[in-house]
């Protein structure tokens, strides 16, 4: 057998754990949960390469729950359409794509913890559903509302590709479709919920316990985008429907309406989750303008009378300076007990006038009230912005015109940052047009010396040939929120730094050579980077899924299982994935005895995907005491050599999980 013979052989006999490089199998995950709740309903069958496989007999699982059970012909509450069953499923399969890294389009790709991920959002779901699952605080969307003329991604799954090219749009080379989804079409309705469905299933997922997900929608699909969430997230975890008066002035040639709100929905993951109070306004300070001189702060007068009429609240309070005796007037009472009422003399807290002979008044301290505002439901234009704002940020930061119609002002969702999340938190928006999120998370950890980290997901969305964005070079829509989130980092950057230099100027003793003013800080740890990655087919050839198809003759012909154009970077990222650590760990580039290596975060992970390795790096790789290490099975000789390897970890570094691709 020759050698390249031999290493697929050898593929199959490997001594070292495959790693699977595929996104896992939620069905079979769910099987294994319902086996822990109903051991005796568990079966195995055959996959579709005759390896048997764990399956549930449903038979059996009737008859466990007969009582509850409702059968098909019954009727219940749920919505239903045509599609929604292959979209859960879809939701639990399995992807085989994967991310490739895009240094040269990346902001400081060694250093950040930003993600900025090109592809259809189902998939980059999928793929990051091991890294990232139950890791993401806030996800913020503004998917496509269904107004009639949106465009609308799907696979083709269930459809042939002839049936998808009759109708209207474009297909790309693996099948995926964006197409547009006018009324006239007839699944029109059904077609956007399994869109929304297969993806709020999938990112559902991602979210941490304490975690939540606002929704932009609008009238024509609000009420099905509720229905699909009470179902996903479950109705107890419906936290708000948001009024965002997205328009300042009705349009007077509307027909019937005119509308001027879109609608956030609003889902905590559990009940865990804690919503942060809103800073208070200036208004809302303003009247504490009183200083009594005494420590204690400003104040402001409020009323010691109440309506409610208790017993108990009517007593003569004396003006401890006049020995003046006040009473309640007829048919009302003192907000306070007798008792309290004393505690509160004695502490002055009440308030006889300006002249000291007036009726008393109750004094509320500035520190005492709670310190911020509960969010409510009715988002005005003045407190978050609206259309027409948004688009003005965004030509302001473009010099020119705005290089996308429908994007978000950055308060909006800066008020669902605040809400929401905290310094360190990671906030994710897959639909992210012109990544306004990624705008409002730099801008936020600006203002308070935050760490938030995002993720931004969009489709590789072409622009139209005729549009301002594509005259001005941006030839996708992910070209546009590139560009966006460079010039706002920088713009929000520089404002930093003139701000710091102002308050140096005002105040140089501050700044005087010891670095250690909030501003200085705030600003050294500012992330305006961002790590682009784009999805692709996996780096695996077919062979690497299915060696047992692979006849004899064919053998030689092949080099490895790996795709030939992929880089080393490419198959590190696979890996990453594979082993569900986060993509923006640190990744260091080491050559050792000739050999590329890359360590991810110290000893998270050592990998070398070399053809030819000089095994004596495993010596200085055992040094670090890596948790796992990673080879190309290819690149073991023989079996000798990955014996010679086994034990050298066994003995150097026996905590060490040694894998190979
Ligand atoms: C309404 S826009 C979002 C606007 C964004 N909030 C802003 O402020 O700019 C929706 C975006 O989702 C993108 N999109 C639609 N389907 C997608 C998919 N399947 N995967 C990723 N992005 C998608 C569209 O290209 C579009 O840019």
């Amino acid at each position: 057998m020759s050698k390249k013979s031999s290493n697929q052989a050898n593929q199959e006999q490997s001594r070292f754990r495959q790693l699977k490089m595929r996104t896992p199998d939620r069905t079979q995950e769910n099987i294994e949960c319902i086996a822990k709740l109903f051991p005796n309903v568990i079966t195995e069958t055959r996959d579709e390469n005759g390896a048997v496989k764990k399956a549930v007999d449903f038979d059996l699982l009737r008859q466990v729950l007969s009582k509850e059970l409702v059968e098909d012909d019954n009727e219940r509450y749920r919505l239903d359409w045509p599609g929604k069953k292959a979209s859960l499923l879809k939701a639990n399969t399995p992807v085989t794509k994967t991310l490739r890294p895009c240094r040269e389009e990346s902001v400081n790709f060694d250093t950040t913890e930003n993600l900025y991920i090109e592809g259809d959002n189902f998939e980059v779901l999928k793929i990051l559903q091991e890294s990232y699952l139950g890791r993401i605080k806030m996800i913020y969307i503004d998917p496509p509302y269904n107004t009639g003329n949106d465009f609308i991604y799907k696979d083709n799954f269930g459809k042939s590709k002839d049936e998808y090219e009759e109708e209207l749009g474009t297909t790309d080379e693996e099948g995926g479709k964006l197409f547009r989804n006018t009324d006239t079409n007839g699944r029109y309705h059904s077609d956007w919920l399994s869109m929304m469905y297969e993806r709020l299933l999938v990112a559902r997922d991602l979210l941490k316990d304490d975690g939540v997900i606002f929704i932009s929608i609008d009238d024509n699909e609000v009420h099905n985008l509720r229905k699909i969430c009470d179902e996903i997230f479950g109705e107890d975890n419906f936290l708000a429907n948001v009024v965002w008066q997205k328009k300042y002035a009705a349009t007077n040639d509307a027909k019937g309406f005119s509308n001027l709100h879109d609608h956030i929905t609003v889902y905590q993951k559990s009940t865990n989750f804690n919503r942060i109070l809103l800073p208070r306004t200036e208004e809302q300070n303003k009247p504490y303008k009183n200083d009594s001189g005494d420590g204690k702060g400003l104040w402001r007068s409020d009323n010691l009378l109440v309506r409610s009429f208790s017993e108990s609240g009517v007593y003569p309070i004396v003006n401890p300076n006049t020995g003046h005796e006040y009473y309640p007037p007829k048919g009302s009472c003192w907000r306070a007990s007798r008792e309290t009422m004393k505690i509160w003399l004695s502490e002055n807290r009440v308030f006889f006038g300006k002249d000291g002979m007036g009726a008393p008044q109750l004094k509320r301290y500035l520190n005492e009230v709670q310190q911020g505002r509960v969010p409510n439901t009715w988002w005005t234009f003045q407190e978050v912005g609206h259309n027409d704002a948004a688009n003005k940020e965004l030509k302001s930061l473009f010099n020119s015109k705005a290089p996308f119609d429908t994007p978000k002002p950055v308060n909006l969702i800066r008020q669902m940052l605040l809400i929401s999340t905290n310094p360190n938190d990671i906030i994710l928006d897959f639909f992210s047009g012109s990544a306004t999120t990624a705008h409002a998370v730099m801008q936020l950890n600006a203002e308070d010396g935050g760490n938030r980290k995002f993720i931004m997901v969009q489709l590789h969305e072409k622009t139209d040939e005729n549009s301002e964005a594509f005259k001005a070079g941006y030839k996708t829509i992910a070209d546009i929120g590139k560009e966006r989130i460079r010039r706002a980092g920088a713009r929000i950057m520089n404002d930093k730094l003139s701000m710091v230099n102002e308050k140096a100027k005002e105040n140089p003793t501050i700044f005087d050579g010891h670095n250690n003013s909030s501003f200085t800080i705030h600003n050294s740890q500012l992330d305006i980077g961002f790590r682009v990655y784009k999805t692709d087919t996996t780096n695996m050839k077919d062979v690497f899924y299915h060696p047992s198809e692979l006849k004899q003759d064919q053998l030689s012909f092949l080099e490895s299982n790996i795709k030939e154009d992929r880089t080393p970077e490419d198959l590190l990222t696979q890996v990453i994935l594979d082993l569900g650590l986060e993509l923006t760990l640190p990744i260091e580039t080491k050559q050792i005895s000739g050999n590329t290596v890359f360590i991810v975060q110290t000893n998270s992970l050592v990998a070398c995907f070399d053809n030819d390795i000089d095994f004596k790096i495993v010596d200085t790789i055992a040094d670090l005491q890596p948790l796992k290490v990673v080879f190309k099975d290819a690149s073991f000789k023989d079996d000798k050599d990955r014996i010679n390897v086994e034990e050298r970890f066994k003995r150097l570094s026996p905590e060490t999980k040694v894998m190979v691709i």
